[in-house]
């Protein structure tokens, strides 16, 4: 049975028929570029299992998932064990052909070569610099450079892909060959996989981020429980692994398993807020790309969609519209003080929220649904922008706020302190240029600027244009604290002495300037290229990339950098990050064609705008009594 086969059994035995009123899956087996003709079956371990969500804002739904996700194998064919005859694909053929392995390292040729070239671009540098000559042959070793780190990228991309019943569904996190301590690293990352996953539709593979999307959403509803207690449905995990265990009842077999991590194994136990959100935008960069609108279109992802909008959209106690959250549950996944409401947490939110209803299908049913959305995506871009944002302007408003006032038509509605405003930040706010804040809560502004959060402002336009623009123009200026010597910094400024000591917990791994405390993360090259290329800045990005170009091949491509200035090789990075090679290639990519920016970009639409300029018109900021607005906000 061909692998395309073994994964369209493995769906259809678990979900009932209905599900699949299209026949993508049948289309999954033309598509398949892999016959692994040596898997004898790969057959689904456990009956599907019905939930009855209930009823309620959202209409009834009814999700049937399978309950463990198997992939049942010979020994011999186990996936672990391929080769590049074992699949006639051209993955595997490009894998065997281009990787070298020198004593089990990876990638040694390419690593000696770009050095070698570097070393000849050196020498050729030193003797010819002066003249015209110089340049053009400084030009062109540049090139055969910048190819090679490409080339690189590339082999060390695809040496990442995990598979599951033959097919590729992701990457791994690190294929650290030098590390003794993996973690979790060996597992597929749902953050981390966006950029892997958009590089591979930008190459036109689209076969692995379809079964990726798919195979996620099949854990999306995994009986999660830590001490007895069961997160919400809808969650989706932080990663999962390929495992292959002994097949039961048969000592010589063995099946595949996918085994997911919701939070409740990851060091800190923490709840992965962002893995559904980045789903959700990655499926809509799947069917823009690719053109295949048949995925977003099943019901089984449609559904997948609605109970993730469902988690987020759930009533709380919560006053504002922003999502609040634990601290670590988004790409600083351990303590760092951004528990509440963190930029980026709403930024992606916003983002998978105009993507999710660019992507539902209209029906009697979702109505509640996509008004719930709207209000909420009104709502939420209204307080980013106008509570969050800081600019010189802002600042010297906040510095002369009164306090203690109770009424509605407060000015300082958080009752924010002035002498909250640190010195650091009078002297690292320039005069151009502005961004939004970290987190808000009441009597607490976290002025620490995020860069992933600002980023995806940017592309969602969960930011203003002019917001956008300003941003953009903080980076430049302050580029020397934010990119140095190797883009780019995760936030800024670290937290030190006592403040460090209390708000990580004294984490020897999130000491000042190191990891998410102000370390430098490669990966956020591809954010920030997408940010500049949709504000017509692109020369920004490639800026960066120029920068990380001069050594993140001979560095090894680090999961991050240490110091101020970004100097170091993070002190525990891993190296071969998947990421942040992944985060390269997408920079370059869409440098080359920015254009294909577009599958990731979410522009504000007219009825949006003119609902959100009612709104600030009627803002107490501007003097408003309790009861004057009379407006509904349905856009
Ligand atoms: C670390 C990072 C997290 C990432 C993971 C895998 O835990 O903090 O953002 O997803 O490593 O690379």
């Amino acid at each position: 049975m061909g692998s395309s086969e073994a994964v369209l059994q493995v769906f259809s035995r678990t979900v009932p028929h209905h599900f699949f009123t299209d026949s993508s899956f049948g289309k999954l087996k033309s598509d398949s570029t892999h016959s692994s003709k040596n898997y004898i079956k790969c057959i689904d371990k456990k009956v599907s299992k019905c939930m009855q969500l209930g009823s309620g804002p959202f209409g009834n739904m009814t999700i049937c998932r399978p309950s463990l996700q198997s992939c049942k194998c010979h020994p011999s064919e186990r996936v672990s064990g391929i080769t590049a005859e074992d699949v006639n694909g051209t993955w595997f053929v490009d894998n065997a052909n281009k990787l070298n392995t020198i004593n089990g390292v990876v990638n040694g040729p390419n690593v000696l070569e770009f050095q070698d070239v570097q070393q000849s671009k050196q020498e050729k540098d030193g003797l010819t610099s002066n003249g015209a000559n110089g340049t053009v042959v400084r030009d062109e070793f540049r090139k055969i450079s910048v190819d090679s780190i490409e080339d690189e990228a590339w082999n060390l991309l695809r040496d990442s892909v995990v598979y599951y019943c033959g097919s590729p569904i992701g990457t791994i996190a690190a294929t650290d060959p030098t590390s003794s301590n993996v973690l979790n690293y060996d597992q597929v990352f749902i953050r981390d996989f966006i950029p892997a996953g958009i590089a591979f539709l930008l190459k036109g593979e689209y076969d692995i981020v379809r079964n990726f999307i798919l195979h996620t959403l099949q854990l999306q509803s995994w009986e999660k429980t830590m001490d007895c207690h069961s997160p919400g449905q809808g969650l989706m995990p932080a990663s999962f692994k390929v495992r292959t265990v002994p097949l039961d009842g048969d000592g010589s077999a063995t099946e595949e398993v996918l085994d997911p991590d919701f939070g409740e194994a990851a060091i800190g136990r923490v709840a992965p807020v962002d893995s559904g959100l980045w789903w959700i935008i990655l499926l809509r960069a799947y069917g823009k790309c690719s053109g295949d609108l048949s995925v977003q279109e099943r019901v089984d992802v449609q559904t997948g969609i609605k109970m993730i909008l469902k988690l987020c959209l759930a009533d709380g106690f919560d006053m504002f519209p922003t999502l609040l959250v634990t601290d670590g549950s988004c790409m600083i996944d351990r303590r760092m003080g951004i528990h509440g409401h963190p930029l980026e947490i709403q930024a992606l939110f916003y983002s998978a929220l105009l993507c999710a209803r660019e992507m539902l299908a209209p029906e009697d049913g979702s109505a509640d649904l996509i008004r719930a959305l709207n209000n909420r995506l009104l709502a939420l871009s209204f307080h980013i922008r106008e509570y969050y944002w800081i600019d010189m302007k802002k600042l010297n408003e906040i510095y002369r706020y009164k306090t203690e006032e109770y009424s509605y038509d407060a000015v300082n509605k958080f009752n924010i302190y002035p002498d909250q405003i640190s010195p650091w930040l009078v002297e690292w706010m320039p005069s151009k240029g502005g961004y939004l804040i970290g987190n808000l809560q009441p009597a607490h502004m976290d002025f620490r600027f995020f860069s992933l959060g600002n980023l995806w402002s940017i592309v969602s336009s969960l930011a203003t244009m002019n917001q956008s623009h300003a941003i953009l123009d903080l980076i430049e200026a302050k580029w020397d604290d934010l990119v140095a010597d190797m883009p780019f910094k995760i936030c800024y400024p670290a937290l030190e002495g006592m403040e460090w000591q209390i708000i990580t917990g004294s984490d020897p791994k999130n000491t000042p300037w190191s990891y998410h405390n102000a370390g430098s993360w490669p990966t956020l090259l591809w954010q920030l290229t997408v940010a500049c290329i949709k504000m017509n800045r692109p020369e920004i990005a490639a800026k960066a990339v120029d920068v990380a170009e001069k050594h993140i091949s001979r560095d090894k491509w680090p999961e991050y950098y240490d110091t101020k200035r970004a100097r170091f090789i993070g002190k525990q990075a891993h190296l071969y990050q998947t990421w942040s090679i992944a985060g390269y290639l997408v920079a370059k990519l869409l440098l080359a064609d920015p254009s294909k920016a577009r599958m990731l970009i979410t522009e504000e639409d007219s009825e949006l705008v003119n609902a959100f300029s009612c709104m600030v018109s009627a803002n107490p900021r501007r003097k408003r009594g309790r009861k004057t607005s009379t407006q509904t906000y349905i856009v």
